[in-house]
């Protein structure tokens, strides 16, 4: 029997209890031992859960008992969940994680405690909820130089975004959906202003190219300025709005150029498989120089789908006791990544504009030859819908400067 540790017992942690009291015999199968919740800690007291007794609040006991050979964090947030972490590395107790702002802030501080002390930090739920991506990347495509990862990384904001244009449903109603759900962080700004997803490129980003970017220096947009014209305009463009987080070399080719990173609303055109991708569920297209583009899919939040992937890494400790696993060695990336403003875009634009409708479309040819306008003549309200040639996002404000103000600039995906 495995005796392990929960920090926290909320959405996940209690979904991780969950799964291991459904689950323990098909577990114990295939580890030959069962696992034993034998401390949850958390600052509440559970007395009408199966487990109650377990309840603790002092995170020495914990480190201090050595029949605990792993802790399971999900806490959330940086502090105090860093710092057990860190405790719990250093007397040589496996850390398996959920908490994804823990492992994109100090994740190759971690890595490295981890090695040092012969254990294992792993965080397969940190990154798409239930969806098996982290190992995949680190072990099935370890024979590929990668070029880009690219996302929809947060459950709530596809939610979201999905009951707005399919369900006719406002933001704010969809939101408390989403919160009711088990999809939503405690303080649903990080989802909806794009910090969860780009917590989780930085981490994609850091498997696929070996450094990890502080999340603070990552261009982030979430979907709060995302209105029902935009919606309108990327649907006569072909598309759907959804929120992305890409990384990836500047130049493809170069597995020495910079890496660029961002997080913001892209159109999706219909013929793109992330077009589909709706709900709480998450996909991630990898494209490596050999295996060409691979794509992962499934549940991106909630209590068991993200509990599944705990377990998992739990599982994988218990099932390789005596190896010496190899553990991904991350740089901390010094400064910022590349320019995002320089990568080249189509883009999804309205401009507001005193010009009448004709006049209005000749300035705009004259300065972006190639531009198509989506707004017709009846529906023209002073503000004009077009999609650029591709370009910088630089050589976009350059050019649209002298036509009116830009209201709302959304990328093309490629
Ligand atoms: N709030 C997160 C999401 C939870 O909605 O994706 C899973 O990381």
């Amino acid at each position: 029997m495995t005796n392990i540790a929960i920090l926290g017992f909320g959405v996940v942690g209690s979904g991780v209890a969950e799964v291991i009291a459904t689950n323990n015999e098909t577990i114990a199968r295939k580890t030959g031992e069962h696992i034993n919740i034998k401390y949850i800690l958390d600052l509440r007291e559970f007395p009408d859960h199966p487990l109650g007794g377990r309840v603790v609040h002092d995170m020495k006991i914990i480190l201090a008992d050595p029949e605990v050979t792993v802790v399971a964090e999900m806490m959330g947030g940086a502090h105090p969940a860093y710092d057990y972490t860190r405790a719990a590395l250093e007397a040589g107790k496996h850390v398996v994680t959920s908490n994804k702002e823990v492992v994109a802030t100090f994740g190759a501080e971690l890595l490295r405690i981890a090695k040092e002390h012969h254990v294992r930090y792993l965080f397969e739920a940190s990154v798409g909820g239930g969806i098996p991506v982290i190992r995949p990347m680190s072990s099935c495509l370890a024979a590929n130089e990668l070029s880009e990862v690219d996302g929809i990384l947060n459950g709530t904001t596809n939610y979201i975004l999905t009951q707005m244009i399919h369900a006719g449903k406002t933001f704010e109603e969809a939101l408390a959906e989403a919160q009711e759900k088990g999809y939503a962080e405690r303080n649903p700004a990080a989802d909806v202003e794009g910090t969860d997803a780009c917590r989780k490129i930085c981490i994609l980003a850091a498997l696929a190219f070996g450094r990890l970017y502080a999340p603070s220096s990552v261009h982030t947009e979430g979907i709060t300025a995302v209105t029902a014209q935009n919606v309108a305009d990327a649907e006569a463009l072909g598309g759907v709005i959804k929120l992305i987080g890409r990384a990836g070399r500047v130049n493809p080719a170069d597995p020495d150029s910079d890496v660029f990173l961002l997080v913001s609303p892209h159109v999706i055109l219909h013929e793109n498989p992330l077009s589909c991708v709706d709900d709480v569920f998450n996909a991630i297209l990898v494209r490596g120089n050999a295996v060409g583009d691979v794509m992962f899919y499934g549940r991106g939040a909630g209590n068991l789908p993200t509990a599944s992937a705990v377990v998992a890494d739990i599982i994988d400790i218990l099932t390789h006791k005596d190896a010496e696993i190899f553990v991904p060695d991350w740089e901390s990336a010094v400064g910022a990544p590349a320019d995002h403003t320089a990568l080249p875009y189509a883009f999804l634009c309205r401009i507001e504009t005193s010009a009448p409708f004709a006049d209005a479309i000749a300035s705009l040819q004259a300065v972006c030859a190639g531009a198509e306008v989506l707004t017709s003549a009846d529906a023209f309200d002073g503000t004009l819908a077009f999609v650029t040639p591709v370009m910088s996002e630089a050589q976009l404000r350059t050019m649209a400067a002298p036509l009116g103000t830009l209201t709302s600039v959304i990328r093309v995906m490629p």
